[in-house]
């Protein structure tokens, strides 16, 4: 598929998630599958540039092409900044996000409340494109503020007219949360208007929910959140799916072992050892969430704050299961805490 005219190996896109999408869990998408990868959002704020979470954040070494980085603001000045400075550090796609959850780097009026300020709204977007005009910018949305402000049609004329190149929307308004089902139809009404791609975003959890999406919607591309956490192989199962028509075997016990080991091994790397470990704990709770006996497994993980500990915490659990059976299986999401798995509003 081409988009935006980088080829890529699918329409299967990884959404941007703060604290989950960081270099590592991208890398491990992309080889497992996906498409594209959107980053973490990337702070539009300046004084935050030389912080070693924003330099982290935007560090794209080994990243497989096209690189895209996602930025949120309310303010066109630096908003057209923050793309600039990501484009000088290695993007090649900017995403701005209207959704934004972080109060601490989004001014006032950021994020998704924007969607309320529609000539705000233009200005940031022909800045933005004004600032980078080499580089492909692309927009994310919820599809309104509220049930009575569900406006998206009216941001997608304006991010046209803007030349925004591509647009993602969350189906639900900003008021929903992660409450309710996605409004596909919603999706679907404003690709058959749209002259720009439209990627569709919203509980795709699996190879038929994402068959169905792309059916109800007529989308250009998924874009698949929450259910890719501890799942990142979710991407190479949807694809398989999509073009055959059937599903994968389940996967392997020490496939996902392998996996998931090598997955730590970037994390402590990319984060150091001690910050390694406690990003690993999220990850790992992911990976083993819905599996026998996962609960009281995590409880003895979190317990445990060195490397070794973690790898022979991993090796014990997994190894048990691949005696039992050498297939996983995982309980279906509707059966684990939904809690686990929501996270901030975008
Ligand atoms: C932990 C977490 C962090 C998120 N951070 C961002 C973000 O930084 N930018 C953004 O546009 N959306 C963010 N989102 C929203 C997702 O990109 C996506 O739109 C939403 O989760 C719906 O897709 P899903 O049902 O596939 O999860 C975040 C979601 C979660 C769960």
């Amino acid at each position: 598929m081409r988009y935006l005219s980088f080829p890529l190996r699918n329409n299967l896109f990884v959404a941007p998630m703060a604290g989950v999408t960081d270099r590592p869990f991208r890398q491990l998408c992309r080889k497992l599958g996906a498409g594209l990868a959107v980053s973490e959002m990337v702070t539009s704020n300046s004084l935050l540039y030389g912080s070693a979470k924003t330099r982290r954040r935007a560090d794209h070494m080994g990243e497989a092409a096209p690189v895209a980085v996602q930025i949120a603001g309310s303010d066109p000045a630096t908003m057209a900044r923050a793309a600039r400075h990501n484009v000088d550090h290695g993007a090649q796609i900017i995403d701005i996000n209207l959704g934004c959850p972080a109060k601490k780097i989004c001014q006032a009026m950021a994020g998704s409340a924007l969607l309320k300020d529609e000539s705000q709204v233009g200005r940031i977007l022909e800045a933005v494109v004004g600032a980078v005009p080499d580089t492909p910018v692309t927009l994310k949305i919820r599809t309104g503020w509220d049930r009575d402000h569900c406006n998206a049609p009216a941001i997608l004329k304006i991010a046209e007219s803007s030349g925004i190149r591509a647009l993602t929307v969350h189906g639900r308004t900003r008021a929903c949360g992660y409450s309710g089902r996605a409004e596909y139809e919603t999706i679907a009404a404003l690709k058959a208007g749209a002259r720009i791609p439209i990627v569709a975003n919203g509980d795709i959890d699996s190879p038929e929910k994402a068959r169905q999406v792309l059916d109800a919607t007529g989308a250009d591309a998924l874009m698949i959140g929450r259910a890719a956490q501890g799942r990142p192989w979710l991407f190479r199962e949807i694809e398989h799916y999509l073009a055959t028509g059937a599903r994968q075997s389940a996967p392997r016990a020490d496939e996902i072992h392998g996996i998931l080991l090598e997955h730590l091994e970037d994390l402590y790397a990319f984060y150091g050892l001690d910050a390694g470990v406690l990003v690993a704990r999220k990850h790992i709770s992911w990976y083993t969430r819905g599996l026998p006996g996962s609960a009281a497994f995590r409880q003895r993980m979190n317990r445990l704050s060195d490397v070794a500990g973690q790898r022979r915490a991993i090796d014990d659990f997994f190894l048990g299961l691949a005696e039992r059976d050498e297939r996983l299986h995982y309980a279906p999401a509707s059966e684990t805490a939904q809690s686990e798995r929501e996270g901030p509003i975008a």
